[in-house]
């Protein structure tokens, strides 16, 4: 049976505190909704609709590429109205599912369980057990099937005993579900329309309601504040590093490493504390990386190691090459094999050839640098005129000695030497030593100045 996914988006979110929508609040670099969205294509149906409202245009912006149907609900009468925005889009005889762009860390796998699991003409209500169910619905039983749900503000003393609380997540026969959401009341403690209620409804009509059990509470989890979003994004982190560890991966410390992106590791990959990957980071076999790193969008070659404190983006490395402490690559640093780029040494926009070091206090931007060249310290590609960037470019086993600065475009030879201290305005021909100086005087009888009274 077709499958429609019905997303509930239009909550205002005040306890963010935040001009951003809620469900637009970021979890490990991406939306909330985006979680949501993401496991609604995971899980695969024929129509994926987005009930939304407050801050409606900015949602829709954020998610303009995606294929979705967007479902106003102007003002937000309760979680059946919700759903009521939705159904003009629902094919006839499709299985309606029911999200919420707010519970992100909810499994493909959970739901696809629920799904298999009730019978065509049935309905499902996702569950947990909680030690405190404060708040939440209470799932009522008879027979080990739901009978009915009561919201925590409308349960007798009684029913807020239980601690099987409703996710709000369910599965519903779609036709049926049209029906029910046109009885729907909000004579509740709320003033709302429940959708809570179709589960009573259903029974009523003698449809059978399976209770299915999430494994853990973290699923389910609805974010309402900074607080649970810090909580989800714990959780998340946590799920994210422990299927490095089955992968193999050595984490120093799981609670203190964060993944932002996608990571993706090869064998006997080592991460020490501190370091936090975004966007599509891939490490090769062996990679170490120590203390206190960012890396994003990069791809480090097997064998490599990060010291600390390095900022890394957009690059690319060979094999064993050598980064920091203290390093920053920035996008488009393509690094060949055993490349060094050590501390205070920030590369853009270059390729760094076969065994070349840049090792100290150095700028190279531009520039294509060949094999086994040694940079000096403090040397500096002067890339930028002030209106347009220029290239340098330096030839295999040149040596560029100290606090040389390269005022591009220029070319150094292959095997080419540059005295340290040079400022080259032109190019430096292979094979011989280039220097660009003052002749060094000492003036006799010179005084220091001294402090006027
Ligand atoms: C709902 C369930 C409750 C369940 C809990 C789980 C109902 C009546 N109650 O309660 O049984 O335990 O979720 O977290 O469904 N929304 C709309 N439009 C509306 C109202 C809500 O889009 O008019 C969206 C909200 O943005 C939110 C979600 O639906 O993402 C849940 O709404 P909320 O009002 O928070 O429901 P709860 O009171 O938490
Ligand atoms: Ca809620």
């Amino acid at each position: 049976m077709s499958l429609s996914i019905v997303i509930l988006a239009a909550g205002q979110g005040t306890r963010m505190r935040s001009s951003l929508p809620k469900v637009l609040q970021p979890l490990a670099e991406k939306p909330l909704l985006g979680h949501v969205l993401d496991t609604a294509d995971e899980i695969g149906a024929d129509d994926v609709c987005v009930v939304y409202g407050h801050g409606g245009d900015e949602v829709r912006a954020r998610f303009a590429d995606r294929d979705i149907r967007w479902a106003l609900q102007a003002e937000q009468l309760g979680t059946g109205h919700a759903v009521v925005q939705a159904m003009p889009g629902v094919a006839d005889g499709n299985r309606v599912l029911i999200l919420f762009g707010d519970v992100p860390l909810l499994k493909a796998a959970t739901i696809e369980h629920l799904t298999n699991a009730t019978p065509d003409g049935d309905m499902a209500v996702l569950t947990v057990d909680l030690d405190d169910p404060t708040g939440y619905g209470r799932i009522v039983r008879e027979d080990g099937y739901v009978v009915r749900n009561v919201e925590h503000k409308d349960a007798t003393e009684e029913e807020r005993r239980i601690r099987e609380i409703n996710s709000g997540v369910m599965l519903c026969p779609g036709d049926r579900l049209r029906q029910w959401l046109q009885n729907l009341s909000s004579h509740n403690a709320q003033g709302e329309q429940y959708l809570t209620d179709a589960i009573a409804m259903a029974v009523a009509d003698g449809v059978t309601v399976h209770g299915i059990k999430a494994d853990s509470a973290d699923e389910v989890m609805g974010i309402n504040d900074k607080l649970q979003l810090a909580e989800a994004e714990r959780a998340l982190q946590c799920r994210r590093v422990e299927a490095l560890m089955r992968a193999g991966v050595t984490v120093a410390d799981p609670a203190r490493v964060d993944i932002r992106g996608a990571l993706s590791c090869g064998a006997d990959v080592f991460i020490d504390i501190d370091t936090v990957f975004e966007g599509d980071v891939v490490l090769g076999d062996g990679v170490r990386i120590e203390a206190h790193n960012l890396i994003r969008d990069s791809e480090l070659g097997a064998g490599t190691v990060v010291h600390g404190h390095c900022h890394i983006e957009g690059a690319h490395t060979g094999r064993n090459c050598e980064l920091g402490p203290f390093a920053r690559l920035r996008p488009g640093a393509k690094l060949a094999d055993r490349v060094k780029a050590g501390n205070y040494v920030e590369i853009k926009k270059s390729e760094v050839g076969e065994g070349s070091k840049v090792n100290h206090l150095t700028y190279i931007g531009d520039a294509e640098i060949g094999a086994g060249v040694n940079v000096g310290a403090g040397t500096i590609t002067c890339n930028y005129d002030g209106a347009n960037k220029h290239k340098t470019v330096i030839g295999d086993g040149a040596f560029i000695g100290s606090g040389v600065e390269l005022v591009a475009p220029l070319e150094v030879g292959e095997n080419a030497t540059i005295g340290a201290g040079s400022t080259l305005t032109r190019s430096a021909p292979e094979g011989q030593l280039t220097l660009e100086r003052a002749r060094q005087v000492s003036v006799e009888g010179w005084k220091r100045p001294v402090k006027k009274k």
